[in-house]
């Protein structure tokens, strides 16, 4: 923020606005004309800053910031802001800058680091343009920003001029709001909303200049751009979609932060799993795990089933409420019933909870919702910690509902001494994920493009994979066909050409996952012969199985987690599509968020 007023207690509101993000660390630097500038920063919550802040400190200049460590440890020196070694710039920061090992090594050989973030690199090349080259700031400014590589948004802040503060976007979100006499910067509208409801969204590549009474706004080579001010809607349900368009995509930039929340609630730094131990051993005397959900929850059982035979040594299947409540499968010995339902109320999984515990079995439900008909009712209840999910289609839910199945297929492979749980640094692994979903959501203008080639007036479409990508391609075609309402089936990719491969005419959209060693190179033929067919292929593929002519690349993660990030572009796949076709993208005509009938 930058204005006439103290601007301190502003900042530490704005940082507790976005507290619900998660974080490790949080900072700020104020500044002011009379010198009166002071910088703190320290691991731990808001409170653990504001308990050390300067109640006097008076500055009219400021910037703050909230971090989760994900490249170097939450430290106090890794915390932002991120200074110059003269302490003359301060810099926060969202995003990964990808060639900042090599940036270092080209310029700044011989400055002392502090921190071992990428930030760092960005605020000392900066105040060494200054001080080496005699660049003004801004001109230094513009010349870092045009060497670096991956995703920024950006608040820089000079010591020495209080009355100026910069900012710059790319990939990460970044508003301005507009205020009387003065400016705030933010990655969210809700952490500026009690002070404006005036804002400017910027684009990729757009560099700001605040002063306190005006800012300018130009693309990275310094040419003037222009960009409208919107206001954002009063009402509480508006502020809190803040400024997005659909719940549907704020629920897809969330889940980032919702792995996050996981890791906080269930994944202390000393490597153990916090989950009552009561229901460890509960489920320790169990011989088999029957997982009973229904729609987008079903698909998330299908991939935590394998994550505790793999991880805790557990059978473990995935079955339909609607089904397994009056077909039941013959039962083992001595079940054990996980039921997962991000509401908590669906009536199909409640009849399967009733008939479960007449017959005396112990149940665990898993759900995003504290104190709901499935949570009353088990013996024992995991929260999702997502957050409330508003769209009818379910985003966030789903890759915490495979979170928090991890977290237990750990705790139980933990004390079933399994050596493939101790192997599993799953706090590690989850933050892993964690930077690669959200690599995937800044990368979303990539999808929007993608879906305007394969989707427009397209009746049908398949999602195919093998192994733990067809699971995911189930969720995935699920996600397509309730928003965009195109008829999308999710197939096991070797059994497609039993039958199926029939439907593929001219151009129908074949998207396939491929995120398994074992059978990438067979994924690829099935996916060529659709090709074959006239299908118009895309493939979803991770890191290290991508070829130059793949079209989506998943940042990669550990093989246990990879529909964590599978999900995200299939995700964005369904919105770009419902949007393009001006459907209400959260209200999907005949679905219900909570379905309390059978
Ligand atoms: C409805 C929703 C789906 C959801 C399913 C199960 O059909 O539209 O998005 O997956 O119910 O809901 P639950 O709350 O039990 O996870």
């Amino acid at each position: 923020m930058i204005g006439a007023k103290p601007v301190q207690e502003i900042l530490m509101n704005g940082l507790q606005k976005l507290e619900y993000r998660g974080y490790d660390s949080a900072g700020i630097f104020v500044n002011s004309a009379r010198g009166g500038r002071h910088m703190v920063k320290t691991v731990g919550k808001i409170a653990t800053l504001a308990s050390k802040l300067t109640p006097a400190a008076d500055g009219t200049m400021g910037i703050g910031h909230t971090r989760w460590a994900t490249n170097g440890a939450p430290t106090d020196a890794n915390a932002h802001p991120q200074y110059s070694v003269d302490e003359r710039f301060y810099l926060v920061h969202n995003g990964v800058i990808t060639n900042a090992a090599a940036l270092k090594a080209q310029y700044l050989a011989d400055v002392p680091f502090q921190s071992q973030t990428d930030t760092e690199v960005v605020v000392q090349l900066i105040a060494k343009f200054v001080r080496d080259d005699h660049d003004t700031p801004a001109a230094a400014f513009y010349r870092t920003l045009n060497l670096l590589k991956g995703s920024y948004a950006f608040v820089l802040a000079d010591a020495e001029d209080p009355d100026t503060l910069y900012a710059a976007k790319n990939k990460s979100p970044l508003l301005i709001g507009v205020g009387e006499g003065a400016y705030y910067v933010g990655s969210d509208a809700m952490a500026m909303i009690d002070q404006t409801k005036q804002f400017i969204a910027l684009q990729d590549g757009d560099v700001v200049i605040m002063h306190q009474d005006g800012l300018t706004i130009t693309d990275l080579a310094g040419d003037f751009v222009h960009r409208d001010e919107f206001t954002a809607q009063l009402d509480a349900s508006e502020i809190s979609k803040g400024t997005y368009p659909y719940y549907m995509l704020k629920e897809i930039d969330e889940q980032p932060a919702v792995m996050r929340r996981i890791v906080d609630a269930y994944l202390p730094a000393d490597g153990s799993v916090s989950v009552d131990p009561a229901l460890v051993q509960a489920l320790d005397q169990a011989d088999r795990l029957y997982i009973v959900a229904a729609g987008t929850s079903y698909h998330a059982g299908l991939v935590g089933a394998r994550l505790f035979e793999e991880v805790a040594g557990l059978p473990a299947e995935a079955y339909l409420a609607s089904e397994f409540g009056y077909h039941m499968p013959l039962l083992s010995q001595h079940p054990f019933f996980l039921l997962l339902s991000q509401s908590g109320e669906t009536a199909d999984s409640r009849e399967v909870l009733v008939k479960v515990k007449k017959m005396g079995y112990p149940v665990l439900t898993m759900t995003n919702t504290a104190g709901s008909t499935l949570s009353r009712e088990a013996d024992y209840t995991m929260l999702l910690h997502a957050g409330p999910e508003i769209a009818v289609a379910s985003t966030k839910a789903y890759t915490a509902q495979i979170g928090v199945q991890a977290v237990l297929a750990k705790a139980l492979g933990m004390y079933r001494q399994q050596p493939a749980a101790n192997d599993f640094a799953l706090r590690h692994q989850l933050s892993i994920a964690a930077a690669g979903m959200q690599t995937l959501v800044d990368e979303k203008d990539q999808i929007k493009n993608l879906v305007g080639q394969y989707m427009p007036d397209q009746h049908d479409a398949f999602y195919i994979g093998r192994g733990a990508d067809y699971p995911l391609s189930l969720e995935a075609a699920l996600k397509l066909k309730e928003v965009s309402y195109v008829h999308t089936e999710g197939f096991a990719a070797g059994e497609l050409k039993h039958g199926t491969i029939a439907l593929i005419s001219e151009d129908t959209p074949v998207l396939a996952f491929i995120t398994d060693d074992a059978t990438a190179a067979h994924t690829r033929s099935n996916l060529q012969e659709t090709e074959a067919r006239g299908a118009h292929t895309l493939s979803i593929v991770s890191e290290h199985l991508a070829e130059p002519t793949d079209n989506i690349v998943l940042p990669d993660v550990d093989p246990r987690l990879s529909a964590l990030v599978g999900i995200i572009p299939a995700q964005l796949i369904a919105y770009y599509t419902a949007l393009g076709k001006g459907l209400d993208v959260d209200k999907p005509r005949n679905l219900a968020k909570s379905v309390t009938v059978e």
